[in-house]
């Protein structure tokens, strides 16, 4: 018998810039990931622009914005009920800050979403996945810069008019508690020296400029049609202690809270209390109009979107600041890991639905959820059992969570086709049940192959998850 509820979204998801390449045609601007090379330190040295002699994977990727048809096609094949992508912003306003929307952006966009319509795949939009448009980091210095604010308010303006009708399900900012870390949401961090007080302040600066203008979006889309569920999304992995120490029990408390901040933001509609105190506590100087906080409390979010890969472990004294865990954290000698050294840990992911449900009562929405292999080819087929395996154990676990309460809306696994990885920028930290043929070095046929794994989520979800 079924565990899940009918009507149950099994899914996969994808982002703009890790799948479509095409980075400049039809009056496309460049995004903060053109400017990502290949490689493990990928964030490091980053300069505002493309060099030459330098391979970017963007710019081609898997070519999705000439193979969406066949690759939707095949997508369908394996019964998907729908399909998370993201609009790349600066296909639509290719510098951010344009008056008008650039025509042919949003017409490539509708094509795709008919095509997924046509399929019955619901789509599952995300409008800013690491793409602000890099002209808005140049000219303005990111999202530490409220002017942003009302760029991306006339850009959902378009995109919520537009796509009516077709798009129920939105989120706003893909993992935006990674926004101390990652210069991919446009903060505009960790380019130039400045010191950890001043990259505190602009890092909760850009939070604040983009929980505003996630709640714009919220009242903008609900305005725009009342159907309209559009979500927050997180990166929550969970923080284990490291020992039951109390020391380490507390601060991986206080570390989690790096990260829930932002839901508690954008499902509560106001700051928490704890926020108080790291603010005096690094002296930090943040201007928060008042005004601002009566938007964050009329638009909160639908539901809670959310990643999850993994667990991490935190000790006591290991240093936060505003790290929200997750690339962080020592080794769990109770965990396998995989090729890329991240823990398995499904009994986690129940874990995690049931803290999520605890705190906000609200609808769940496992948005990403997935293992990166070095899958091999061989006689022409690949078997992929250690990525059958994980999918399994999670999806088990997901069907625990239910039982216990959990109000999960829906399931998509990261990256059901193979597409550039956002951390490493290879093409071999593979997460699809769909083989592409390309390479880290950009090398490859290009051609679709379908794994093992395809035929056994397509069971999964021809069942509603009864054949496990
Ligand atoms: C999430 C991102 O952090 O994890 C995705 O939302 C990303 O964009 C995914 O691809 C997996 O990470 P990686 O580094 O293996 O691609």
């Amino acid at each position: 018998m079924s565990k899940f509820p009918e009507g149950f979204l099994w899914g996969g998801a994808i982002a703009a810039n890790q799948a479509e390449g095409a980075y400049l045609e039809d009056g496309k601007g460049l995004s903060v990931s053109d400017i990502l090379p290949v490689g493990k330190n990928r964030f490091d040295d980053l300069k505002l622009e493309v060099r030459d002699g330098v391979f970017y994977p963007s710019h081609e990727a898997i070519d999705f914005y000439h193979t969406y048809k066949e690759d939707i096609a095949l997508l369908a094949e394996i019964g998907l009920k729908c399909f998370r992508t993201s609009i790349a912003w600066s296909r639509i306003f290719p510098n951010g800050d344009e008056q008008e929307p650039n025509e042919k952006g949003l017409a490539f966009y509708e094509d795709m979403f008919q095509t997924l319509k046509s399929y019955n795949i619901e789509p599952v939009i995300t409008l800013s996945h690491f793409e602000t448009p890099l002209h808005l980091v140049k000219a303005y210095g990111g999202w530490k810069n409220r002017k942003l604010i009302s760029f991306f308010e006339r850009y959902c303006e378009v995109v919520f008019n537009r796509y009516k009708g077709l798009v129920k399900y939105w989120m706003t900012f893909n993992e935006i508690n990674h926004t101390h870390t990652l210069p991919l949401l446009g903060a505009g961090l960790h380019i130039g020296d400045v010191d950890e007080k001043e990259k505190l302040e602009d890092m909760y600066h850009a939070s604040h400029h983009m929980f505003v203008a996630s709640a714009k979006a919220v009242l903008i889309g609900h305005q725009v049609d009342n159907e309209n569920q559009i979500g927050c999304m997180l990166s929550l992995s969970p923080v284990y202690p490291a020992t039951c120490n109390p020391e380490d029990i507390f601060a991986a408390n206080e570390l989690r809270r790096r990260s829930l901040f932002y839901s508690d933001v954008q499902l509560r509609g106001e700051y928490p209390a704890y926020f108080n105190r790291i603010v005096e506590e690094h002296e930090l100087n943040l201007t928060i109009p008042s005004e601002d906080l009566a938007v964050i409390k009329e638009g909160v979010c639908d539901y809670l979107g959310f990643s999850f890969y993994r667990s991490s472990l935190h000790e006591a004294g290991m240093k936060i600041l505003g790290n929200t865990g997750g690339i962080i954290g020592k080794k769990n000698p109770y965990l396998q890991e995989t090729p890329w050294g991240w823990p398995i840990d499904p009994l986690a992911l129940r874990y995690v639905c049931n803290e999520l449900t605890d705190r906000y009562q609200k609808p769940l929405f496992i948005v990403e959820n997935g293992i990166g292999l070095h899958d091999k080819v061989v006689d022409g087929k690949i078997d992929d059992r250690d990525r059958m395996v994980y999918l399994k154990d999670h999806v088990e676990m997901m069907a625990e969570a239910i039982k216990d309460g959990c109000n999960i809306i829906g399931y998509t696994w990261w990256g059901p086709i193979d597409i550039v990885s956002a951390g490493t920028g290879e093409m071999e930290k593979r997460y699809g049940f769909i083989y592409v043929d390309k390479q880290n070095d950009g090398s490859g046929s290009m051609k679709r192959l379908k794994k093992e794994s395809f035929h056994y989520y397509k069971k999964i979800i021809e069942t509603n998850g009864a054949s496990l």
